[in-house]
């Protein structure tokens, strides 16, 4: 995610920029850049970090500027695209956080009356809009581009005719701290911290008006007042948005992460999914290659990919693939790695291409290295992920692979349509288990006396037995095993006593009267068992030691609401055992050797 700040005040902009920009560093991002108010725009743009940015600036004294750290969503990660952006004049700058999702629209008509782009991103529109709305009026020229703009944003706009900035919010959050005679604009808390403690929430629509000595905030044209807070976070407390981890903040980040990756390719008008990928009626079949958590996304996309389009996929993992004689005839290759820098990812990738296979990579990192080797790319939105575990890629990557499924679905408009709307619906099922998180911590106490645990399930939710036991070793250092149901009876029953709990995943699909037997088996050699089951599944109540329950969903979708109940498991299992969450030892984020 982008990060926005901007000032106007008593002080020199210029180093109060830079170092805003530094307390937004921790969210990761790819290039970064200031503006200063002046007779003309001073504006200074770096593709690499902040440091080199600061070595580039010439003495300033303006009082007013914005700045801006870049995570690529539109446009590869470069100084070109690095924000701020200007319109034809050079006279307005804006930087922008959020995703315009019809600025080809909007870049065309702008094209057409004139207007000329230097950048890849959809932010250019902004500046672009402005000008031509500009009559002399910052706030009524923000106020009328807007109406033009279908997506989310946060932004901040400046004009060198105009005292002062103009700040615009929909969907994407945007704060105002307030000093002593200035105001610094932040898309974060942490931004603003070592200046004030005093902050305003902008809300959705709103549009705020800020000069040294005031502020105005309107929303549909009307004059309104915005409660100031005061905030009781350190900084470090701040980065995290309140939360102890960034695993934590992440989980909670969920519901926002499946809309932004399935925003922009869900027709509004009709119940099609446009990935502007098309299914070419060459393949024979699909090879998904992928390591970790991306592997078992992967194979959950196996199940839905295979059911709903019909076409034969694999999944393997790219190491294995690597030394494989895996055949490749008309095999669609498609890539799964969050960072796109994994270099057991990156060889399978380059060894598909080599054998002629066309190839498609899911990824969260615009212009990382396997975008550079597939044919084609596919961005999930999950935005800069910090906890070494993978919690809110995974559900992106599981989103992305339920897209795919669905834009090549060969079933029929009725059934696609329903489809589609539940997937709409998974952001909200997913904030009410969020919402009732307190009901995991009773069962991870509980699962914190373990040293050994097996976490099974079948069908489509036997990789998500898989995550979770992956989740649970990675941050509690709990030796887990993830295990299809059917196949305990044929080994790991020995294991089996009252010290090896045993979490079961549960689905209402044709998988659930055997599961459940499969339980009655697990329980009969006394291992205690912690279910995970849907709303309104009283019968499994009689069977299992604790329940984790989940809010209804269709079965397909059951993979989403139980991974992040496992998430939630291992979490806490591993608070209540003291470990470091976010930098489990031994493990690395990005993964960049063989
Ligand atoms: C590392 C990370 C895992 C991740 C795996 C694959 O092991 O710790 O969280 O799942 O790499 O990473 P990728 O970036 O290819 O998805």
């Amino acid at each position: 995610m982008c990060g926005i700040v901007g000032y106007v005040g008593k002080r020199q902009a210029q180093p109060v920029l830079v170092n805003c920009l530094k307390r937004l560093e921790y969210r990761g991002y790819d290039s970064c850049g200031i503006a200063l108010l002046g007779k003309n725009l001073e504006i200074y743009k770096d593709a690499m970090r902040i440091e080199s940015l600061e070595k580039s600036l010439r003495p300033n004294s303006s009082h007013t500027g914005i700045g801006h750290t870049r995570w690529a969503t539109h446009g590869k990660p470069s100084q070109k695209n690095a924000h701020p952006h200007t319109d034809c004049t050079g006279k307005i700058a804006v930087v922008h956080n959020g995703v315009i999702e019809n600025f080809l629209q909007l870049r065309e008509q702008l094209t057409k009356e004139g207007h000329v782009f230097s950048s890849d991103t959809d932010t250019e529109v902004i500046p672009h809009l402005i000008e031509k709305y500009y009559q002399g009026n910052l706030e009524q020229a923000v106020s009328r581009a807007i109406v033009d703009i279908t997506g989310s944003y946060a932004f901040v706009a400046m004009h060198v005719d105009w005292r002062g900035l103009v700040v615009a919010r929909n969907e994407s959050p945007l704060i105002l701290g307030i000093g002593d005679k200035e105001f610094i604009v932040a898309s974060d808390v942490p931004a603003v911290l070592d200046y004030t403690d005093r902050v305003i929430y902008l809300e959705d629509g709103d549009i705020g008006v800020i000069t040294e000595n005031a502020l105005k905030c309107t929303s549909n044209g009307k004059q309104v007042e915005r409660a100031e807070h005061r905030i009781p976070w350190s900084m470090e407390e701040a980065q995290k948005a309140g939360h102890e981890h960034f695993m934590i903040k992440e989980i909670h980040e969920q519901p926002r992460v499946i809309r932004n990756t399935y925003k922009g390719y869900i027709s509004a008008l009709e119940p099609v999914v446009n990935l502007g990928i098309s299914k070419n009626a060459d393949i024979s079949d699909i090879l998904i290659i992928a390591c970790g958590t991306s592997y078992y996304a992967s194979l959950v996309g196996k199940h839905v990919i295979q059911s709903l389009s019909q076409i034969p996929v694999r999944v393997e993992i790219a190491s294995e693939f690597n030394y494989s004689d895996t055949v490749l005839g008309k095999t669609w290759v498609i890539a799964v790695t969050q960072s796109g820098e994994t270099a057991d990812s990156l060889r399978a990738l380059k060894k598909a291409k080599e054998s002629g296979c066309r190839t498609l990579v899911i990824t969260n990192v615009v212009g990382s290295t396997a975008t550079r080797i597939a044919d084609e790319t596919l961005y999930i939105t999950a935005g800069p992920e910090i906890c070494v575990a993978a919690t809110k890629s995974f559900i992106a990557q599981l989103t992305m692979l339920y897209l795919l499924a669905l834009a090549w679905s060969s079933a029929g408009v009725r059934s696609r349509a329903s489809l589609i709307t539940e997937l709409r619906q998974l952001p909200n099922k997913v904030q009410e288990l969020l919402d009732r998180e307190e009901q995991i911590t009773e069962q991870a106490k509980y699962l914190a006396r373990y040293e050994n645990a097996f976490f099974v399930g079948r069908g489509i939710n036997f990789p998500i037995a898989l995550e979770g036991a992956l989740k649970l070793k990675e941050i509690s250092y709990i030796h887990a095993e993830g295990y299809p149901a059917g196949e305990l009876k044929h080994g790991p029953f020995a294991l089996l006593t009252p010290e090896t709990p045993v979490v079961a995943l549960t689905a209402r699909d044709n998988t659930y009267d055997t599961l459940l037997a499969n339980i009655k088996e697990i329980k009969a050699r006394e291992s205690p068992v912690i279910a995970v089951a849907q709303e309104g599944d009283d019968e499994i109540e009689k069977y299992v030691d604790f329940l984790i329950r989940v809010p209804r969903v269709e079965p397909v979708f059951s993979p989403v609401v139980n991974a992040v109940a496992l998430q939630l498991l291992a979490y806490y299992t591993a608070r209540e055992r003291g470990c470091p969450i976010d930098t489990p030892r031994n493990l690395a984020k990005s993964v960049t050797v063989e």
